[in-house]
């Protein structure tokens, strides 16, 4: 039997408790990993307030990057990821299930981990935030040397590795909004080029200015709502917007003629729901065009907070109230 936590109603609210399951056992093409680390993302506290429409496939156990130690393979596991063996220490992406002692992973879904370069806390927070960047901003966005980029939510999880990541594709200038001055100093202090604080400042504005009436490549947006019409403002011609989560609202109005003024491109996606075979697919462009600057210590996430697992309404708690500055963790 392993610990795990559960998702418990109580009325109107739901929260999270200790319970006990089976220890769950790998497919052929799975491992079976002794959790350590697992990294907090929105996507929890969505899924444990029932408000994000799981597919049927999905674990109900929260929780879909995790750091630990391989303990059992699938007969087939080592076919789909040489590189792996028991006793190894990794990180994956799930489709659920890591906020337990123990989960199984797909196994082209998991990195090894040098622990020279990236300790286990930082690992747990890479899966999902890289797979996410690569996709957005890499296969969709197109982002490259001298690519014009804003983020928002520059300070969140994803915001902060998007911009290391943008850094390291020699983006120019990469500007990100975020919802106090710390936090657009922090941004700053990883690689931003422009923080603007969009409690204070008309971020439309302040990214004509910083790119010279020009506008931008790539906006890349978590907030959604009445910021689409905004993003086009801020978009240069033929640029992409991609929208990954819809934080302020998932309808927005926007105006036609501005779009074909522009060509712009709106777009986005879904990472949690996209086939199992464009997953392995990003895992190996991750494996072959990140983990050599991981592995050389130039790529490491932003660690807010950690959290022992025992605490983690404190965990979500913050998060929901955006006090953090880059990822939450709970060790196990
Ligand atoms: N589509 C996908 O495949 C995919 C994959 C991964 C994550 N996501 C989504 O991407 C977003 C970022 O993920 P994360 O784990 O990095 O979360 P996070 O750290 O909690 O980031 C959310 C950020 O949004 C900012 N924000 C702006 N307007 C907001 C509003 N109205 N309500 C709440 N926050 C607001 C918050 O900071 P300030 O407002 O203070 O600046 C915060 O930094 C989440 O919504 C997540 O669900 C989508």
């Amino acid at each position: 039997m392993m610990r795990f936590l559960e998702i418990f109603s109580n009325g109107d609210s739901q929260s999270l408790r200790i319970s006990q399951k089976e220890i769950p056992k790998p497919n052929d093409d799975d491992v079976l990993i002794k959790v350590e680390y697992v990294g907090v993302n929105r996507i929890d506290i969505l899924q444990k307030k029932g408000l994000y429409n799981s597919e049927k496939e999905d674990n109900d156990v929260l929780g879909v990057e995790v750091s630990g130690t391989i303990v059992n393979m699938g007969s087939k596991a080592y076919l789909y990821n040489p590189t792996l063996k028991e006793g190894m220490k990794v990180c994956a992406l799930l489709s659920g299930g890591g906020y337990a002692e123990y989960v199984t992973a797909n196994s082209s879904l998991c990195f090894k981990i040098e622990e020279n370069f990236l300790t286990m806390e930082e690992a747990a927070c890479m899966p999902e935030a890289l797979f996410t960047i690569w996709k957005n901003l890499i296969m969709i966005g197109d982002m490259s040397l001298g690519s014009s980029i804003l983020i928002h939510g520059g300070s969140s999880g994803i915001g902060t590795m998007a911009i290391k990541v943008a850094n390291l594709f020699n983006a120019k200038p990469i500007i990100v909004t975020a919802g106090n001055d710390k936090k657009c100093s922090a941004c700053i202090g990883i690689g931003a080029d422009y923080a603007i604080n969009y409690k204070k400042e008309d971020f439309v504005k302040k990214v004509m200015e910083m790119t010279n009436g020009e506008g931008v490549d790539i906006v890349l947006d978590m907030v959604g709502g009445e910021y689409l019409r905004k993003n086009i403002s801020c978009l240069k011609y033929k640029g992409k917007i991609i929208n990954i989560a819809f934080l302020d609202g998932a309808k927005s109005e926007i105006v036609i003629p501005e779009i074909m003024k522009k060509e712009a491109i709106i777009t986005g996606s879904y990472l949690k729901s996209s086939p199992i075979d464009e997953k392995c697919s990003i895992a190996c462009d991750l494996r072959s065009k990140l983990w050599p600057f991981i592995n050389k210590g130039l790529l490491k996430p932003v660690i807010d907070s950690v959290y022992d697992f025992e605490k983690v309404e404190q965990a979500h708690e913050r998060m929901e109230n955006s006090m953090h500055i880059g990822k939450i963790v709970l060790s196990f």
